[in-house]
């Protein structure tokens, strides 16, 4: 195993060496601690910063997932970042900026490994059934713009089996745990961006479609039976069948088999739940 410490090179210039993006990245805010990049970067959008700026954090106090959970983040090891898009998005687009933001995490990890990642709804990055990641889209509105939207990335890179609390070391993976070899944080944060910029892209062109299919692709929710919890606290259980033109689950309600191919059935859309794989 090559274990060489990369730790003390997170740093803006370093970081500016290695991008090939336009916007993503090109104001960069790099931290040795922060309480939540997702809750600093609503801070610099209140002062008012460029369209794809980035906070990034060596380690989080308080490190925050979906659903009021908690992220664990400990220091020198992972990689814990937010964007702030700030070119305004149709509220038809937005159910997508999460989605598009796991294919590009997907595509930027797999171009620096040589590992294959899937996603499950809406956006859990995942290699195997372990997780390797989690995005927090948060929005805030701003007069009669659309929103800013912040896109909190956070992805266990070098993070050893004991680095997890032993409630999440049966779930939760990281790169080198995955292929016993150490990855530089920042060029494979270098490599996201430029990724990322290509799925958002694709989002402000309004190429649904494509990005659509895409995500198909990669989704291994599609075809499993699950349950979900609904925000308001309604479990489902089903199919998952489809993703919809609006980025939401289409799910078979109670089905105990999925439908035959090519048959048309009624389901019901998802537009935000956790997601349980059951098999
Ligand atoms: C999830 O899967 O529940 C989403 C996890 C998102 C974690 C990242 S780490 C960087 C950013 N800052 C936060 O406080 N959370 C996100």
């Amino acid at each position: 195993m090559n274990l060489v410490h990369e730790r003390s090179s997170l740093t803006t210039q370093r970081l500016n060496s290695l991008l090939t993006t336009s916007l993503l990245g090109r104001t960069s805010y790099v931290y040795h601690q922060l309480s939540s990049t997702n809750s600093h970067a609503r801070k610099l959008v209140e002062q008012g910063v460029p369209h794809g700026s980035l906070v990034i954090a060596d380690s989080q106090m308080c490190g925050r997932g979906r659903l009021n959970r908690t992220w664990h983040s400990p220091e020198g090891v992972n990689l814990y970042c937010s964007l702030i898009l700030t070119h305004a998005l149709s509220p038809a687009l937005l159910p997508w900026v999460p989605l598009a933001t796991g294919l590009g995490v997907a595509e930027g990890v797999e171009s620096c490994t040589s590992l294959a990642l899937c996603l499950k709804w809406p956006n859990d990055i995942l290699i195997g059934k372990k997780k390797l990641g989690g995005i927090l889209c948060e929005s805030i509105r701003q007069g009669t713009q659309g929103p800013v939207v912040i896109v909190g990335i956070g992805i266990n890179i070098n993070a050893q089996q004991s680095d997890f609390p032993a409630e999440l070391q049966g779930t939760a993976t990281s790169l080198l745990m995955e292929q016993n070899e150490e990855v530089d944080r920042l060029i494979l944060l270098a490599t996201l961006l430029s990724k990322l910029e290509e799925s958002y892209q694709l989002l402000h062109m309004n190429t649904i479609p494509t990005l659509r299919r895409l995500y198909q692709s990669r989704c291994s929710t599609l075809g499993c039976q699950i349950h979900v919890q609904l925000a308001g606290g309604t479990p489902l259980n089903g199919w998952a069948y489809d993703i919809g033109l609006d980025g939401a689950l289409h799910l078979i309600q109670d089905a105990s088999e999925p439908p035959p191919a090519g048959k048309n059935v009624p389901t019901i859309g998802i537009r935000s739940g956790d997601v349980i794989h059951l098999r």
